[in-house]
């Protein structure tokens, strides 16, 4: 949750959003790779997905790593808009595997080495459940191909705004040092760069369920200014 940020880096940010989800047409935050997107079609194992060398990856396949929330909205617009496609899911654990091959995307567990290459790449999963979130992303990048996209979806919390002031994309970011949390999203923000990836930092998702407001919700009594400002986008959000 991050607070203090106007809606102008949420208008801004997600104004350059493709119409197919999260993959931006053109993205001015910090780096860009254009995309466009096919696809058509689902191919889906009935097996726990391995990934071999030998097997054929498309040029619209898409690896998502971390399908949770935001990576099954992906992938559930992603076979809407293209059919044909594979979509496969890395994750840390095999506890969704189940739920993620009912709706068509091929679990794994994160691999230990980059064995396939794909042409889009979503790193869609969030530190707290990695003891090397880096590491992690490293590896996804070297899974990309180099063709479609590499996208890392970031946070809004390396901005330094947190005085109820605007903030937009060239806000100063919170300096190297004060903030574990921001410190490991600056420097996967920056390993993403350098392999050519865009990054996207959002701010405050939510569902029904899920998000700030259920939080605070459930806090009661929030230790902040009154008129502090909270941002929120909602998952689901396509422009
Ligand atoms: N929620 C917010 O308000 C917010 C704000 C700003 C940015 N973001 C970013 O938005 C992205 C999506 O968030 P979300 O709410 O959709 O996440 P989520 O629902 O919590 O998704 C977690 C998924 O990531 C997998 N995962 C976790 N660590 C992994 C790792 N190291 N390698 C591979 N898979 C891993 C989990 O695997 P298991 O199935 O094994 O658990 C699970 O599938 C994240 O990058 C997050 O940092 C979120």
């Amino acid at each position: 949750m991050e607070l203090g940020i106007r809606s102008p880096v949420h208008a801004t940010l997600f104004h350059h959003f493709s119409n197919s989800l999260l993959f931006p047409a053109r993205l001015t935050l910090l780096n860009t790779t254009s995309s466009s997107f096919m696809a058509t079609h689902l191919h889906v194992s009935s097996e726990e997905f391995d990934p071999s060398p030998s097997l054929a990856i498309g040029q619209h396949d898409l690896l998502i790593v971390g399908p949770g929330i935001l990576g099954r909205l992906v992938a559930h617009n992603w076979r809407q808009e293209y059919s044909g496609c594979q979509v496969f899911g890395q994750t840390a654990t095999t506890n969704h595997h189940r739920e993620l091959t009912e709706i068509g995307i091929n679990p794994s567990l994160k691999w230990t080495k980059a064995s396939l290459k794909f042409p889009y790449v979503i790193f869609c999963a969030p530190p707290y459940q990695s003891s090397d979130y880096l590491g992690d992303l490293r590896l996804a990048a070297s899974c990309w191909n180099g063709e479609g996209a590499l996208l890392f979806t970031s946070s809004s919390a390396p901005y330094d705004c947190n005085d109820n002031g605007l903030c937009h994309e060239d806000s100063p970011v919170v300096p190297t040092g004060r903030s574990p949390r921001t410190d490991v999203l600056l420097k996967a923000e920056k390993i993403v760069l350098e392999f050519g990836g865009s990054v996207l930092r959002l701010s405050g998702l939510y569902k029904v369920d899920k998000g700030a407001h259920a939080y605070w919700l459930e806090k009661g009594i929030v230790e902040s200014r009154p008129d502090h400002i909270l941002n929120l986008i909602h998952y689901e959000v396509r422009i």
